[in-house]
């Protein structure tokens, strides 16, 4: 598979990573050996990225993932976790001995004396201003607990002022079919600094794969079901913050651009893998099959390369007028 080089961390990682929420919990229950199938799935299909988080099943994730790269000494997998959400997000929260804590804990679950990568995992608007925030950071990697940091964003708005500061090695935000904002600013200005970009919910919580129907029904605990109007957190992380309706109508209509022999669900992939500044985008996946057709949209790139226009006229008919001002 194609490796890009992820910002500042230097390191070239697949351009279809794997999202691992999916292994904590909040998608249904997954079972541990399921859970482990899918990362040797992702693997054997040649990705080198997992993007995982602090809370995703209270560390359930990122245990998962320390236990397999363990079992499995020979990978060259980069990881990319997540801190900030075990407390409150208050912007006195993040401070560099709360840090170190956070960190201490998945140092643990992963397994490592030195965390590959960790995103501050959506935190207020003022957090991305801090310069002590920045410092701690930077203590953190002169230190040796972390070798890069980076931010995973709610809004552009947060992802350039990430950019701006000269020592953020990668974003991550959504960018899918149905969240267009970040191309007109938030790659171009990655591009010029130098710093990654990761593509997450690149299928709009699964509605981009075209499969769902108004009477899908998805499990008690699964965020689709409850957080479908926000009411746990942010409700641009399910479904892309698109109404359910109106996505399903917009992805019967991403459907009838899919080239032949490709996946309603690859072609999304492949798309955002075609947009200049992306480094690596990061499905989440709940089977072997999942994460392994996802790795081999990789191989489509060229296929979906002039969809864009389409998908701006999409984006332009059901979603520029809601989602262009919120995020
Ligand atoms: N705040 C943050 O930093 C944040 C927030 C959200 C996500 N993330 C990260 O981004 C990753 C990706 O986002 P996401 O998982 O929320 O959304 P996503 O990747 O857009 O959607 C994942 C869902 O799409 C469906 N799917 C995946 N592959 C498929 C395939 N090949 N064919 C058909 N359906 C397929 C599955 O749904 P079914 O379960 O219905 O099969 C899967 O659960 C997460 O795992 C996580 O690592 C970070």
């Amino acid at each position: 598979m194609e490796q890009r080089i992820l910002g500042r961390t230097g390191r070239p990682v697949s351009v279809v990573g794997l999202g691992t929420w999916q292994l904590g919990a909040d998608w249904g229950e997954v079972e541990d050996k399921d859970a482990v199938a899918v990362l040797d799935a992702a693997v054997e299909a040649g990705v080198t990225f997992f993007d995982t988080a602090d809370v995703y099943g209270d560390g359930r994730s990122e245990a998962t993932i320390g236990g397999f790269l363990k079992d499995n000494p020979d990978l060259d997998v980069f990881v990319g976790t997540k801190m900030g959400r075990r407390v409150d997000q208050t912007p006195e929260n993040y401070t560099l001995s709360n840090f170190r804590q956070w960190i201490d804990r998945s140092r643990t679950n992963l397994g490592v004396d030195s965390l590959d990568l960790v995103q501050l995992h959506c935190p207020p608007t003022a957090v991305y201003s801090s310069d002590e925030v920045y410092d701690a950071l930077d203590t953190l990697v002169a230190d040796g607990v972390i070798r890069n940091y980076g931010v995973s964003v709610e809004r552009t708005d947060e992802a350039l002022a990430a950019i701006a500061r000269g020592t953020t090695a990668s974003v991550q935000i959504i960018l899918n079919a149905f969240r267009l904002k970040p191309l007109d600013e938030v790659l171009p200005a990655a591009k010029a600094a130098g710093v990654g970009i990761i593509a997450r919910v690149p299928l709009a919580s699964g509605l981009l794969s075209g499969k769902y129907t108004k009477d899908t029904a998805f499990a008690e605990d699964d965020h689709r079901n409850y957080n479908r109007n926000g009411a746990a957190f942010d409700v641009g992380e399910t479904f892309s913050g698109v109404d359910y309706e109106t996505g399903l109508q917009a992805a019967r209509e991403f459907a009838e651009l899919v080239p032949e022999g490709i996946t309603t669900a690859q072609a999304a992939l492949a798309w955002i893998i075609a947009q200049d500044g992306l480094s690596t985008v990061i499905p989440g996946a709940r089977t072997p099959e999942q994460a392994r057709s996802n790795a081999a949209a990789a191989g489509f790139v060229d296929q979906a390369d002039d969809m864009s226009d389409a998908v701006a006229a999409i984006y332009d008919r059901h979603f520029r007028a809601t989602v262009h001002p919120k995020w």
